[in-house]
């Protein structure tokens, strides 16, 4: 069965409450699909008012981080039980920003992925190299070191759910796009690894996300890429463009 797609916009530290709410309704006419499957991964802060907002509409929302643990004495962090219960669907872990500036580890990542399936949410697990590692020619090492640990103890079912986002970091926010080319090679070598790891079943059915300056111009040429199931979109995800990019 064909794989559908899945176009998720990553708001980041962007938009207010009130923010949210009026862009969530500037996008609804932009963003109905009936063969994409779209989501908005927002602030914590903003869940409530979007899940609101988004009510009716082909959208399901996502948060951009949550903690492996339910509850507890976890000041500032929100727990995966949280998020289900404000009506919550999906959840970003392991995001490059993550990765770097808050120092989150593949260790710790496990245990978010294992807490977001025990909790009944879907994860968009984040990969991807630095310019570094490309140069030095350690890429898809590198990407399959990071799937392989987060994903320790889970499931072939619960891995033929999720979603994996392969974003090169050097691409992030930078608007300069892997070629599709590169996009596509990345993107085929994640799904070997799952096929390795697990069988040939949940390799085709797991989605991998392209992200990296994603924009109206170029979705297209990714999207049509066989291993490339849609986006993961940061800047674009904020403007009229997400419209372009979900009816790419
Ligand atoms: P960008 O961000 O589209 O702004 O490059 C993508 C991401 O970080 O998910």
């Amino acid at each position: 069965m064909a794989r559908r797609k899945i176009v998720a916009g990553n708001w980041k530290m962007n938009m207010t409450p009130s923010e949210a709410v009026k862009l969530v309704e500037e996008l609804k006419p932009l963003v109905a699909s009936d063969t994409v499957d779209v989501v908005y991964c927002v602030p914590a802060i903003d869940i409530v008012p979007v899940v609101e907002a988004v009510k009716g509409s082909n959208v399901a929302v996502g948060a951009e981080n949550m903690y492996f643990e339910d509850k507890g004495a976890y000041t500032g962090e929100i727990s995966a039980p949280m998020l289900v219960d404000a009506g919550v669907k999906y959840v970003i872990l392991g995001h490059s920003e993550r990765r770097d500036y808050f120092k989150e580890d593949d260790v710790l990542l496990n245990k978010k992925v294992k807490k977001a399936f025990e909790a009944g949410l879907t994860p968009i697990l984040c990969c991807g190299e630095s310019l570094e590692q490309r140069e030095m020619g350690v890429t898809i090492d590198w990407i399959r070191l990071q799937i392989k640990s987060d994903l320790v103890g889970i499931t072939a079912e619960q891995v033929a759910s999720m979603v994996i986002a392969y974003e090169p970091i050097w691409a992030i926010g930078t608007g300069k796009t892997a070629t599709t080319e590169q996009a596509q090679e990345v993107c085929k070598g994640i799904r070997e690894c799952i096929a390795e790891m697990y069988d040939a079943a949940t390799a085709e059915s797991v989605r991998i996300q392209y992200g990296g300056s994603v924009n109206g111009a170029n979705a297209a040429e990714l999207f049509a890429q066989p291993d490339i199931d849609g986006g993961l979109v940061g800047g674009a995800s904020l403007k009229a463009d997400f419209g372009k990019i979900v009816n790419y």
